[in-house]
């Protein structure tokens, strides 16, 4: 056996670098910022892995808004879905009439953001929409709506900016593929 094949799963090649990052994320808030004017929308972000993105595009987002988190987990350790998802943290803001925008990292089966549609529909918001900065659209499993996507991507496994392998790899500036050989 080579030496090469027993290197733990790491980054790899770069997937979308930080420049990118930057570019359309500020166009992503741009579009938000023009669309929900005047409303003080609340942006909810899904831990963990959407808090860089968050932290990134509310601040590229120049009108008043108001921030909350919620907490899910639908993967365990291992790089696959376990299709069930948990509620690890629940919203600090009551939003009943409130113009709501979940903010998530990536939309892959869809079942997280089916999951969390549906919970969140029950708190009668004025309005609902999603804003993901990944969509692996191949994976789907639920048909989802999502109204603000920052890259389409094919089914690799990502890490770096919000997204981790086993816990590591979320501080990385960029997305890169997980290299497993
Ligand atoms: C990941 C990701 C999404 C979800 C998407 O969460 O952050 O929330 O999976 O997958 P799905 O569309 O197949 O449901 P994960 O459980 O890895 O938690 P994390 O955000 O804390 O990394």
């Amino acid at each position: 056996m080579s030496p090469r094949a027993e290197l733990p799963p790491r980054p790899g090649r770069i997937l979308i670098s930080e420049e990118e990052l930057r570019a359309r994320v500020s166009a992503l808030g741009e579009a938000i910022a023009r669309d929900y004017e005047k409303l003080n929308p609340i942006l909810v972000g899904v831990l963990q892995g959407a808090f860089l993105f968050m932290a990134d595009l509310v601040r590229a987002i120049p009108i008043n808004l108001t921030t909350d988190f919620i907490g899910l987990s639908s993967y365990a350790a291992g790089t696959t879905s376990s299709g069930v998802v948990r509620l690890v943290s629940d919203l600090s803001l009551p939003i009943d009439g409130r113009d709501v925008l979940i903010v998530e990292d990536i939309v892959d089966t869809g079942h997280t953001l089916e999951y969390l549609k549906r919970n969140l529909e029950a708190r009668r918001p004025r309005s609902l929409r999603v804003c993901v900065l990944l969509d692996k659209i191949e994976r789907r499993e639920s048909e989802i709506d999502v109204d603000y996507i920052g890259f389409t991507i094919p089914n690799v496994y990502v890490v770096g900016y919000g997204f981790d392998y086993g816990g590591l790899y979320r501080n990385l500036r960029h997305v890169a593929a997980l290299e497993t050989s």
